[in-house]
């Protein structure tokens, strides 16, 4: 971070002007730094949602959303999705550089011999009702995790963070994998360490113990690229929450527990479900000959209808991801001789609509990566419900990733924002008869 240019903030009300430091990243936009702001004029600023505000330095991710950019330590995510697997991206996510082969191969045995979860788990499980949102078993689950490893919870410990950042790794597809056989009432599949971390993955989901798993090469590619496109995305509503969270001193799994928590939201991660059931209530009610009066409502600000899997706070073009879980779509949906899958050829011509009306013109609506990633993870043979769980697996590793670099800073300080307050001043409390 470098700092040759200054702001000059002047007030009306008297208070003297000062001068802000303006910092300036590798890339993107500069920074103003207002933490002197408050101590020298006694006021806050205001930034609700976090539309003008960077929360943090960071080294992770960086996305440019008005070329439909998105960066994982530098490297393109085409380039990531085409050239390294996902165990690749998680090194190159938590330590900064690509694996060589001899960095890959101790990494990819380092987090399969941890994949079991405690035997005692599955009682965790049998806890909640089968009909429970797979969502909720998962943050519950993966937050109870901090009560089977107090071994490694010094988060000032770079070895114990390491620790957990492994642990996380290698047992979230199996606790995902958990929740779903136990919402479909199936018995519960130990991981096989000698699958890639993916295909493990798809076997401890789709397997049975009765017959062998015929792991699909084409299939778990396209799982393994689906984690690729959503393993981090720089300070999101979740990654944010992880770190506010984290910021506190709270340990590793109840930060990601945290994480969870938020991705579950129709406006965040909730959206690849959302997006699938919206496809289906279109294709219920006549499909794709029904696509213009649903842009009505949607452009009918009154109806609370959203078109799901389009927009981004920070996407003002194509979202890069949604451009590759569509070719990923093709593949998918090719290897399982789908190609007329209607929902997938009514998500493309919504898409086209959508693209050429003014009304996502003007205010810059494209699809995002929830758009065609429920299409993808329904062929694969994923239920609805468990589309959040797969986007939560795969973004686990960005969370960690992102909670260790904010530990790591020597001056890093609880999150605690402030507020501008528009309640009741002071007021005496009267006797209840008096009210
Ligand atoms: N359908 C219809 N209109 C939309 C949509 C949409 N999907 N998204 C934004 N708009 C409209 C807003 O109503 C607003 O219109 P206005 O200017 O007339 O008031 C304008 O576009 C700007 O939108 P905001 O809501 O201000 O944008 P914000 O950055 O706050 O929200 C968000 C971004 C939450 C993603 C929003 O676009 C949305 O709700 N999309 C649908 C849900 C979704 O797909 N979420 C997944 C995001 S990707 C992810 O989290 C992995």
């Amino acid at each position: 971070m470098s700092t040759q240019k200054s702001a000059k903030i002047t007030f009306s009300d008297g208070t003297p002007a000062m001068d802000l430091p303006i910092h300036q990243g590798t890339m993107g936009p500069d920074v103003i730094d207002i933490r002197k702001i408050y101590g020298a004029t006694g006021k806050f600023t205001f930034d609700p949602g976090f539309l003008s505000t960077a929360s943090c330095e960071s080294k992770i991710t960086y996305i440019d959303g008005d070329k439909g950019e998105l960066l994982y330590r530098g490297y393109p995510i085409e380039q990531l999705a085409v050239h390294c697997d996902y165990l690749e991206t998680c090194y190159l996510l938590l330590n900064g550089e690509l694996p060589t082969q001899d960095q890959r191969t101790d990494f990819e045995q380092r987090v399969m011999r941890h994949t079991m979860v405690h035997e005692q788990m599955n009682r965790f499980f049998t806890g909640f009702r089968r009909d429970a949102h797979p969502m909720a078993v998962l943050v519950g689950c993966v937050g109870a995790l901090s009560a089977f490893y107090h071994d490694s919870l010094d988060i000032q410990n770079p070895e114990h963070r390491f620790i957990s950042a492994i642990r996380l790794l290698a047992k979230m597809p199996t606790l995902v994998a958990m929740a779903y056989k136990y919402h479909v009432g199936q018995p519960f599949m130990y991981p096989q360490n000698n699958l890639s971390y993916s295909a493990n993955f798809m076997r401890m989901v789709f397997g049975t113990p009765c017959e062998e798993y015929q792991v699909n090469d084409v299939l778990v590619r396209a799982l393994d690229r689906i984690m690729i496109l959503h393993a981090d995305h720089e300070q999101n509503a979740s990654t944010s929450t992880v770190r506010l969270a984290g910021s506190s001193g709270a340990n590793p799994f109840a930060c990601i527990a945290a994480g969870i928590a938020t991705l579950w939201g129709p406006a965040h991660g909730g959206a690849n479900e959302a997006c699938l059931f919206m496809l289906d209530d279109i294709q219920r009610q006549g499909g794709i000959e029904k696509i213009g009066n649903f842009i009505s409502k949607v452009k009918d600000k009154d109806s609370g209808v959203k078109l799901m899997g389009f927009g981004h706070r920070v996407y003002k073009n194509y979202d890069p991801r949604a451009k590759l879980m569509r070719e990923t779509c093709y593949e998918v949906l090719d290897e399982l001789g789908l190609h007329d899958d209607p929902l997938f050829k009514l998500a493309m011509k919504l898409e086209q609509i959508a693209l050429e009306d003014d009304y996502f013109v003007q205010r810059k609506l494209y699809p995002n990566v929830d758009y065609y990633s429920g299409i993808v993870q329904r062929a694969l043979g994923f239920p609805t419900e468990m589309f959040t769980c797969v986007f939560a697996l795969a973004r686990t590793v960005g969370w960690i990733a992102q909670w260790g670099e904010m530990i790591a800073e020597p001056d890093q300080k609880i999150g605690r924002p402030r507020q501008l307050f528009t309640g009741s001043t002071p007021r005496e409390v009267k006797p209840i008869a008096q009210r």
